[in-house]
């Protein structure tokens, strides 16, 4: 009885100071989120605006092997950890697990350049949700995607991961990306905030750039995708701007990002970015990943010394607690390590063939006729297939699908003995090789196989058609060269085209190439000698597949390349400056900044200004190889009856056109919207993409109306003299079509008053004068 009684008097003791406790600890979620942080101490708010490094506290387990970082978690306050993974063409984590035996893979989706190719918003949204479920269901909280960075230069080792080099399409595919992907209840980074565009220094190199291409190149693409997209997160970049780390820089991550453009989420750094963490903190980077003691230490002793107020810590950590209330794992969500890795390996298959672009495709020689059963496939990678970019856009899927097993599954046969000749090649070159170059490079890639005319000739004799893929890699921390062998073809790979077209040709037998590749890579100098080829990308875990599914006929080619092929790299407007160059060592400057690889003080002046891309060449009228938004299908289509609501603009306009398919076969295809705008005060390129919308599946005979809308906001142009974006008065012209140098529709309409569209609070002009390139009128 004593005892009873002993022990009832105990728990009503623990039941009162469990509530004594609570009402001392606010919890997040139960309390306001300022009482949670009124009840902080500064060693705590310190902790959770710096990440837990790359070890967990303690020496604890990670709670997702393999994820990128980690936030603290508080449980004294209820805050759990954020777990964050990248990205973002997939899910990385690590696929499996010490004393484990289940698995963890994820799937491989296509890369940045293959989705925005599709040119499909919807598409690119269950791409988005497929990956987005990958997260929760492997218990992260946030993805680090989607890359968004601009294709100044095909050089950049991580175009892959990016959308395009035109910003209104690398918006709206990164809204679309974010909505699949939050549509899942879990968060998005969008990276890398800004002008990220090159590898090479990437910590250190001071990006010179005129506010007019930095506002109208480089961030209008952000600007799209978090007003349209609402990510959770974004991330800083690397680089500095005009003489300012991104990660310090209070005008780009407050009075832009914030201010003028609604941002309500939080920044954090790249791994390492940035130098100064107080700075960082007042600028409004609210999270420094993947987070050190020294951040930590530095932090708490300028609070400590008034150099900080904690008042900006308090506004950070509540940026980082409202992203925590919404997460996965403070919402207790139960995750099964189970997502449905055979339902998004279908995506990925669909996806991926949206994407691919048909490139040239002469007297009809795909898709392939049911008279070829027998294909001689030659080049390294129809053996051995790329599905993505190397570096931590790198994803760890549970298998790929080569081209030959592609082929296969489709039901046709290649030939053995070529297959035998290019393993045994294959290993031979890769005997007493280490397996990669660190993760960031993945593995070496090996020289063609030199094959001689007697053995082409015989597959030539005993085959039906010929398949040659050439295959390129490459990824963060190192940017591609203009060498034989990168953007350009090696000797032995010129040599292999020529020569397998010479014998198949003279068999009356059909020649396609296939570009297994991430980004551009010269095609001039060979493009004449195949009868079709394939720009398949890096397409993902179910490449194979999705290359037959183009070959066979079962999907019809609807891509167009989002960033345009030039003639060669010498035509390339930032050929010349890119990839910056290096300083002399300054003691100060020098000061190495954190993030992978050295990094050695550069500049990177950008005169092209904002003739990018086609910008440029469309404008200055140079010769391009493949333009931007071509893309060929296996049927026709007609434009026709291009209606505008008015031929005067009052604010905003509808612009209607019919696509027709012509053909014989269904099919889709994109309509691009271009506008010519006045160039009144500024200097205009001779057209910019400000619409695009793709048809559904159009049977032969089939029309389909599709709406445009253009507001105030794309007839306008960033005059830095007013820091405002001006609509300019005059004649626009509308121009619709296949691609952008194939326009099928045109009419004007008349802007009589010059609008001043918006009016920027903060002016970004760098302190040196920049010559620019510029038209002449
Ligand atoms: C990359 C980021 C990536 C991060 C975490 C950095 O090196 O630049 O894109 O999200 O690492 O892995």
């Amino acid at each position: 009885m004593k005892k009873i009684l002993i022990s009832s008097v105990l728990s009503i003791v623990f039941f009162l100071s469990g509530i004594a406790q609570n009402s001392i600890n606010p919890k997040l979620g139960k309390d306001r989120v300022k009482k949670v942080i009124a009840a902080m101490t500064l060693e705590e708010k310190v902790s959770l605006v710096v990440g837990t490094g790359s070890i967990m506290p303690g020496g604890s387990p990670p709670l997702v092997a393999g994820a990128a970082g980690t936030s603290y978690s508080l449980p004294r306050l209820g805050i759990t950890s954020l777990v964050l993974t990248d990205g973002p063409a997939g899910v990385r984590i690590s696929p499996t697990r010490e004393n484990d035996l289940n698995s963890y893979y994820c799937t491989a989706f296509p890369v940045g350049t293959l989705l925005a190719s599709t040119w499909d918003i919807d598409l690119v949204q269950k791409v988005g949700k497929a990956m987005g479920n990958e997260v929760l269901e492997y218990g992260a909280d946030i993805l680090l995607g989607p890359g968004m960075n601009t294709h100044r230069n095909p050089l950049c080792g991580r175009n892959f991961e990016y959308y395009s080099e035109d910003p209104y399409i690398t918006g709206k595919m990164g809204a679309a990306m974010i909505n699949g992907v939050e549509s899942e209840g879990v968060g998005t980074s969008i990276k890398h905030f800004a002008a990220n565009n090159a590898e090479t220094n990437r910590n250190s190199v001071n990006i010179i750039v005129s506010e007019r291409a930095l506002r109208e190149i480089y961030l209008e693409g952000f600007r799209i995708a978090i007003q349209e997209g609402k990510p959770w997160t974004v991330m800083s970049s690397y680089n500095l701007i005009n003489g300012i780390y991104t990660s310090e820089n209070p005008d780009l991550l407050t009075s832009i990002l914030r201010k003028d453009w609604g941002f309500k989420g939080f920044v954090m750094t790249d791994w390492g970015g940035g130098k100064n963490p107080v700075a960082q903190m007042i600028a409004g980077n609210d999270l420094l990943m993947p987070g050190s003691s020294t951040q930590t230490s530095t932090i708490i002793k300028a609070v400590t010394e008034g150099k900080l107020e904690e008042k900006i810590l308090d506004r950070n950590v509540e940026k980082i607690l409202n992203v925590i209330l919404e997460s996965p794992r403070f919402k207790g969500f139960k995750f099964t390590n189970k997502p449905d890795l055979k339902a998004h390996a279908e995506v990925t298959r669909q996806a991926a063939a949206e994407g691919m672009v048909l490139l040239k495709n002469d007297s009809a020689s795909l898709p392939l006729g049911r008279s070829i059963k027998n294909i001689a496939t030659f080049g390294n990678t129809s053996y051995e297939i790329i599905t993505g970019g190397t570096g931590s856009g790198d994803v760890n899927e549970a298998y790929r699908v080569s081209l030959i097993e592609g082929l296969h599954n489709a039901g046709f046969k290649t030939n053995d003995d070529l297959s035998s000749l290019y393993s045994s090649w294959l290993k031979l070159s890769k005997t007493g090789r280490p397996r990669s170059r660190g993760f960031m490079m993945g593995s070496r890639p090996v020289e063609e196989l030199s094959l001689n005319q007697d053995i082409i000739s015989g597959m030539a004799n005993v085959s039906d058609a010929a398949i040659i893929t050439i295959g390129r890699n490459s990824g963060e921390g190192s940017d591609r060269t203009n060498a034989k062998g990168d953007f350009q073809l090696s000797d032995l790979e010129q040599q292999l085209i020529k020569n397998v077209t010479k014998a198949f040709k003279a068999g009356r037998k059909k020649v396609i190439v296939i570009l297994n590749v991430g980004g551009v890579i010269e095609t001039a100098s060979w493009r004449d000698l195949p009868d079709a080829i394939l720009l398949a990308w890096q397409a993902g875990q179910e490449t194979g597949n999705s290359i037959a599914d183009i070959i066979t006929g079962k999907v019809n080619p609807s891509g167009k390349i989002a960033t345009t092929f030039p003639m060669t790299y010498d035509d390339v407007p930032s050929a010349k400056t890119f990839p910056g160059k290096e300083l002399p060592a300054d003691p100060v400057a020098a000061q190495p900044a954190g993030g992978f690889g050295r990094s050695k003080p550069a500049v990177d002046t950008y005169n092209e200004g904002i003739y990018v891309g086609y910008r440029y060449y469309e404008t200055f009228k140079i010769k391009t190889a493949y333009e931007f938004g071509y893309g060929l299908s296996y049927t026709n289509f007609i434009f026709s009856d291009l209606k505008l609501s008015s031929d005067k603009f009052s604010g905003s306009l509808t612009v209607t056109v019919d696509v027709k398919n012509s053909g014989n076969v269904a099919g889709k295809e994109v309509a691009e919207l271009y506008l010519s705008a006045p160039a009144v005060k500024l200097d205009k390129p001779s057209l910019e993409l400000k619409g695009f919308a793709k048809t559904k599946l159009l049977k032969p005979g089939e029309s389909q109306t599709l709406t445009f809308i253009i507001d105030s906001r794309r007839l306008s142009s960033f005059d830095p003299a007013r820091s405002s974006w001006i609509a300019e008065a005059g004649k626009y012209q509308v121009k619709i079509g296949a691609s952008s140098k194939d326009i099928r529709q045109r009419s004007t309409f008349i802007l009589a008053k010059e609008i001043t569209v918006k009016k920027e609070t903060v002016s970004l002009v760098p302190k040196e004068k920049i010559y620019e390139l510029k038209p002449t009128k």
